[in-house]
C-alpha cells in the first residue's frame, strides 16, 4: 500500500508560515459560548474506505470532514486553509445566512497554499437541521466533491430537547460514492460520465462500509442522512422497520411521517426515527434500485438492479420500557400565496456538453433573476431533459406546492424534478441582500451550466 510521503508541516507550510493553525483532529467540532472557532484544512490524504486505500481531499485528513454542531445565534468563524493544488471556497448548504462577504459567498476563490476566514452569524430563529458543507467552485464542484470534501453541519435546537426525540440513539449517515482504481486513486470520468453525472461503485456511510448500528428491542435509532454523492441517488428502505421522518431539509416536520421508502436526491437530508419493534435479527438499511434517466443508450452507468446493502441494525438487548415516537414537533406555518407572477426555470441538457437554465448556461458576471425582498413568489421548475434533476436554490428555504397549490408543510432546499416533468415551491425572500445561485445539484450538471445567479434586493 502506497502512503502519502512523510512531510513534516514545516516543510508544508513553507517559509512564510503565517497560516500556522493548529487544527484538532477532532471528528466534531462544537461552539462554546455563541462561537464556533475551528480550522478546516483542505488536503489530500490516503483515507481507509473498507477494505480500500483511497487517495482522496480531506478536511483536517478525514472523510467526510469534522462534524460542525452549532446552534441558532451562534457565530461561526472558520480559517479555510486549501492545501490542495487547485483552487477551492466553501459553502453553507441550507443554512439561511448571508451569502456575501466572507459569509456563504460561493464567489469567493480561494488559491492554493492560500487561507481565507469565513465569518458568520446563524439568525437567532434559524431553524434547527442537519445542513453541511461542501466546496462550490464553479467547474471543480463535482471532482472536489468526488474526491471527498463535504461534511455535516448540525443546527441543534428546540426538536432536539423533545424528551423522545432525545433518548434515541443518533448516528449520522454521509452517504457517499467512489469511483476508484486498482491503486485507490480516483477516477476521473469521460465526458460522457460527467453530461450523466459520475457515480462510483463503492458506497460508505459516514466513514465505513455496511457499518453496524446496534438496537436495543424497544429501543430507538435517529439517522441523520445526507446524500452527499455528486450525482448518485438513494432510494432508501430498512429491511421490516417503517422509518418514521421527523425533519427533511430546512428543519423540523410538524410531526412523524412514517414512511416505507425514502429518495434522496444529491444534497438532500433526511431525519428519521426507527423504532426497535422486533425481538431479534439484522435488519439491512437497502438502496434500492433507481433509474435517474441518463444521456441515452450510451451514456447510462451500469446501475444496480438489485438492492444494495448500506448499512445493518442489529438487535441487542431490550429496553424496559420501549420508547415512543413523538407526537409532534414543530408548527410549520405554511407560506401565504404570492402576489407576483410565477416564474418560470427551463432545465435543459443539450449534447455539446452544455446544461442550461432558460437557455443559459452559467455565468457568474450575469445576473439572472432579481427578486425583492420580503416578497414571496412561486417558482416552477420545468425538466425538458432526459434525467432527473434536483434544484438547490441558496439561502432561502422552500416549500413544495402540491399539484393543486398547496404548499407541503416541511422546509426544503433542493426539489427533485424528473425527467420531462415540472415541480413548484413557493419561497420567501428574507433578511439577506447579495448575490447567490440556484443551480441542479448534480454537480457535474452544475460544473456544466445548470446555474443561475440569483440577486436578492432591498
Ligand atoms: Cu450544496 Cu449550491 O450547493
Ligand atoms: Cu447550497
Ligand atoms: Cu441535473
Amino acid at each position: 500500500m502506497e502512503r502519502s510521503s512523510p512531510i513534516s508541516r514545516r516543510q508544508l507550510l513553507g517559509a512564510g508560515a503565517v497560516l500556522l493553525t493548529s487544527f484538532p483532529p477532532a471528528l466534531r467540532a462544537q461552539s462554546e459560548n455563541g462561537l464556533l472557532e475551528t480550522t478546516l484544512e483542505a488536503n489530500n490524504s490516503w483515507i481507509r474506505l473498507g477494505a480500500n486505500y483511497a487517495h482522496l481531499f480531506t478536511y483536517n485528513g478525514q472523510v467526510p470532514g469534522p462534524r460542525l454542531e452549532v446552534r441558532a445565534g451562534d457565530t461561526v468563524r472558520l480559517q479555510f486553509v486549501n492545501r490542495l493544488a487547485e483552487a477551492s471556497n466553501l459553502h453553507f448548504h441550507g443554512l439561511h445566512i448571508s451569502p456575501t462577504g466572507n459569509a456563504d459567498n460561493v464567489f469567493l476563490e480561494v488559491q492554493p497554499n492560500e487561507s481565507q476566514t469565513y465569518e458568520f452569524t446563524i439568525p437567532k430563529d434559524h431553524r434547527p437541521g442537519t445542513y453541511w458543507y461542501h466546496p462550490h467552485l464553479h467547474g471543480s464542484s463535482a471532482r472536489q466533491v468526488s474526491r471527498g470534501l463535504a461534511g455535516l453541519l448540525v443546527l441543534r435546537g428546540e426538536m432536539d430537547e423533545i424528551p423522545e426525540i432525545a433518548a434515541a440513539n443518533e448516528h449520522f449517515l454521509v452517504l457517499r460514492d467512489w469511483a476508484l482504481d486498482r491503486n485507490g486513486e480516483v477516477v476521473e470520468p469521460s465526458m460522457m460520465q460527467r453530461m450523466t453525472g459520475r457515480e462510483g461503485s463503492l458506497i460508505t456511510v459516514g466513514d465505513a462500509v455496511n457499518p453496524k448500528f446496534e438496537i436495543q428491542t424497544g429501543g430507538m435509532l435517529r439517522f441523520r442522512v445526507l446524500n452527499a454523492s455528486p450525482s448518485r441517488f438513494y432510494r432508501l428502505k430498512i429491511e421490516g422497520h417503517p422509518m418514521h421522518m421527523i425533519a427533511s431539509d430546512g428543519g423540523p416536520l410538524p410531526a412523524p411521517v412514517a414512511v416505507d421508502e425514502l429518495l434522496l436526491s444529491p444534497g438532500e437530508r433526511a431525519d428519521l426515527l426507527v423504532q426497535g419493534q422486533r425481538d431479534s435479527g439484522t435488519y439491512r438499511l437497502l438502496n434500492l434500485p433507481y433509474n435517474r434517466g441518463g444521456m441515452g443508450m450510451m451514456g447510462g452507468p451500469s446501475r444496480p438492479t438489485e438492492p444494495e446493502t448500506l448499512a445493518t441494525m442489529i438487535y441487542e438487548g431490550s429496553m424496559e420500557v420501549a420508547l415512543n415516537l413523538p407526537q409532534s414537533i414543530t408548527s410549520v406555518e405554511p407560506l401565504p400565496p404570492s402576489d407576483l407572477p410565477l416564474r418560470r426555470f427551463v432545465l435543459s441538457e443539450s449534447r455539446g456538453a452544455s446544461f442550461q437554465i432558460n437557455g443559459r448556461a452559467f455565468d457568474h458576471r450575469r445576473v439572472d433573476t432579481q427578486v425583492k425582498l420580503g416578497t414571496i413568489e412561486d417558482w416552477e421548475i420545468v425538466n425538458q431533459g432526459t434525467m432527473d434533476h434536483p434544484f438547490h436554490l441558496h439561502t432561502n428555504s422552500f416549500q413544495i406546492l402540491d399539484p393543486q397549490g398547496q404548499p407541503a408543510r416541511a422546509w426544503k432546499d433542493v426539489m427533485l424534478v424528473p425527467a420531462g416533468q415540472k415541480r413548484r415551491f413557493r419561497v420567501r425572500f428574507a433578511d439577506f441582500e447579495g448575490k447567490a445561485v440556484y443551480h441542479c445539484h448534480i454537480l457535474d450538471h452544475e460544473d456544466l451550466g445548470m446555474m443561475g445567479v440569483i440577486e436578492f434586493l432591498a
